[in-house]
């Protein structure tokens, strides 16, 4: 019979504050997603390598166990997708390779490990580890995205244009892990909630824009982070800046469908004009072209037909 005992450990514990004879979950507690830019989207996603695996191990009395079977997760995936690290049987370690792409590689894990613990029973010990990133902003391509020329954590967005008495959503799809703290600018002005301003996770609603709500918005996402264990926490800021006008992003569309509308009418009156003197070219070719048929029909009579085609010459020659 299996019996699966779950113990709560945290990684690196030190061993001396375990009590003796208890399974201990340790490892790398945490690795770095260092990436140098903040721009990521659908089609191409923000890469980087983790500072390295994640890896865990289970000790007891400072005595490393063997791994019979382990399983990673990642916490933040709903599907809860079960990753299979690589197990070294000489060092006893189970160790994942994170995703290259960091949307997808960053967050909080859980490394399980089953020990045989003795001839007939499993145990199963878990234990938790970090892949932080500082933050960027990964979009589906919605919105226009340019680094800075000296900073890639200074993003220059689009323009975005807006409706006087109507509501309008500005995006701040920003990422990161830990997750980041969104803060708007309007302008140089740090923005406050109020009745018309609401901030609704990532995003910046304005209820009913106003001539004085055009103008430069930027939305900064920070978080902190160890760059290594027991280290000093530093601070990562990324930023979004986009420009709000009122009016219509489809506004160069009426002067092109003018030119369109008139560049129609030109080619139908060209057409109408060229179609007129054709047919009027036609008619007198037909005079002509029947004439010179009743020459050759004169000259060589076909013996069925020719009195009602002479008839029909008649009819012609007297028009
Ligand atoms: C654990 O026990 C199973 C059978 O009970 C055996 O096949 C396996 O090799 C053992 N694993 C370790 C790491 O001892
Ligand atoms: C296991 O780890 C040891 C020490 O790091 C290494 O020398 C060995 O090649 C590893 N074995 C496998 C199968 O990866
Ligand atoms: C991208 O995301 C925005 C908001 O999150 C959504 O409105 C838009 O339809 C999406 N576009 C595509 C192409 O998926
Ligand atoms: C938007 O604001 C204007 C002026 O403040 C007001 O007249 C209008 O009724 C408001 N519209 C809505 C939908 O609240
Ligand atoms: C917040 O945004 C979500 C979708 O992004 C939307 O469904 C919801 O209605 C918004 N909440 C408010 C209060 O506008």
């Amino acid at each position: 019979m299996i019996r699966s005992v779950i113990l709560v450990a945290t990684l690196l514990a030190a061993a001396n504050c375990a009590e003796r004879d208890q399974f201990v979950a340790m490892g790398n507690i945490a690795v770095h997603y260092m990436p140098n830019t903040a721009i990521s989207t659908d089609d191409e996603p923000l890469t980087a390598i983790a500072t390295g695996p994640i890896w865990c191990q289970i000790t007891r009395n400072d005595e490393v166990i063997p791994i019979a079977t382990s399983t990673f997760f990642k916490y933040n995936d709903a599907k809860r997708r079960m990753h299979h690290p690589e197990i070294n049987h000489t060092t006893n370690k189970a160790s994942l390779e994170l995703d290259q792409i960091v949307a997808h590689g960053m967050g909080k894990y859980r490394c399980d490990i089953t020990i045989n613990d003795t001839e007939s029973t499993q145990r199963t010990i878990y234990g938790n580890l970090l892949a932080y990133s500082r933050p960027f902003f990964h979009s589906n391509g919605s919105i226009k995205m340019t680094p800075e020329e000296h900073n890639p954590f200074v993003v220059i967005g689009g323009v975005q244009y807006a409706t006087v008495g109507s509501p309008l959503v500005l995006q701040c799809p920003a990422v990161g892990f830990p997750k980041p703290t969104i803060l708007w600018y309007k302008d140089t002005e740090v923005l406050e909630a109020s009745d018309n301003v609401r901030f609704n996770g990532t995003n910046l609603q304005i209820e009913n824009f106003s001539d004085e709500d055009a103008g430069v918005y930027r939305c900064t996402a920070t978080n902190e982070l160890p760059t290594r264990l027991d280290e000093n926490i530093v601070q990562f800021e990324a930023s979004l800046e986009q420009t709000v006008q009122i009016g219509s992003a489809y506004g160069w569309v009426y002067p092109l469908l003018v030119i369109l509308v008139t560049l129609f009418l030109l080619f139908i009156i060209i057409y109408a004009c060229a179609a007129c003197k054709r047919y009027q070219h036609d008619n007198y070719n037909v005079a002509k072209r029947e004439k010179l048929l009743r020459h050759q029909e004169l000259r060589t009579p076909s013996p069925g037909s020719s009195s009602a085609s002479t008839k029909k010459y008649e009819l012609v020659s007297d028009a």
